[in-house]
């Protein structure tokens, strides 16, 4: 069942939203070369602690083993799910960072890949291409369409780019948890289950894209999805409401 959201609650987590991307945003700020992951997951923690907020991840179980931490740190080759650790940022590295907090009750959600320092301009296209596949996927969250209108633009842009889309992860609906139904893919194939997008949906739509092949492998710490063959990848995530003027994007720090 997909549960809408009314007025109120969307205001809850219009304030969730704006927490997670001013986590980020500072999170952001602190990715550079000679930093730890653990650095940045206690910072991601300490700031939400500060604003009244929980981290999501952290002891979240969907499948038998709890996320340690409390924000995910994919550097690279790793797609998602990055655990933080003792592991220091290198220049070149593409990291990305996925946050999410519970605020009052309400979650979000919201993911971005920073570069550090140069990087190839192969990893700045897959950075771009990435984000611009979110921002296609938000424009198509609007009552009169359905899911398949964000998966098929989010699809689009990957391949119109070259790089593969990763099929085993998908974005989803938010609200009084983390994951709610329905499931957000960033691909669609006939078949698939296509519901009619209402006013009141909050979604978590969230591209992950490889330069290579679209396989992955799970390290043996039963979270962290790298690429199978070792080629880099890109997240970027945002929750949004449909709204009935159209897409209204909950994770931002600051509105226009
Ligand atoms: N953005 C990811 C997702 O929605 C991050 C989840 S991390 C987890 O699946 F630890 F909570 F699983
Ligand atoms: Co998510």
């Amino acid at each position: 069942m997909i549960l809408l959201k009314g007025p109120d609650e969307l205001a809850q987590m219009r304030e969730a939203g704006r927490i997670v991307a001013e986590v980020l945003d500072e999170v952001e700020k602190a990715v550079r070369a000679g930093v730890t992951t653990d650095e940045l997951d206690r910072l991601a923690e300490e700031l939400t602690l500060s604003k009244g907020a929980k981290p999501a991840f952290k002891g979240y179980k969907p499948h038998g083993l709890a996320y340690p931490k409390s924000l995910c740190v994919s550097i690279n080759e790793e797609i998602v799910h990055g655990i933080p650790s003792a592991r220091r940022i290198k220049p070149g590295d593409i990291v990305s960072l996925d946050f999410g907090v519970n605020y009052m009750g309400y979650f979000a959600d919201s993911a971005r890949t920073v570069p550090v320092g140069r990087i190839g301009r192969r990893d700045q296209r897959l950075i771009e291409v990435t984000r611009a596949a979110l921002y296609a996927g938000i424009e198509q969250a609007r009552t009169g369409n359905r899911l398949s209108d964000i998966a098929t633009a989010v699809q689009r842009v990957a391949e119109t780019a070259g790089f593969s889309v990763v099929e085993e992860f998908a974005g989803h609906g938010i609200g009084r948890s983390l994951h709610e139904e329905p499931q957000v893919p960033n691909y669609f194939r006939p078949g698939m289950e296509n519901p009619r997008l209402k006013e009141g949906m909050a979604l978590a739509i969230e591209p992950m894209f490889n330069e290579g092949g679209p396989e992955l492998k799970i390290l043996a710490n039963g979270w962290t999805a790298v690429t199978a063959d070792g080629k880099r990848s890109a997240h970027f995530e945002h929750c949004i409401a449909i709204c009935g003027d159209g897409p209204e994007i909950l994770s931002v720090a600051r509105r226009v």
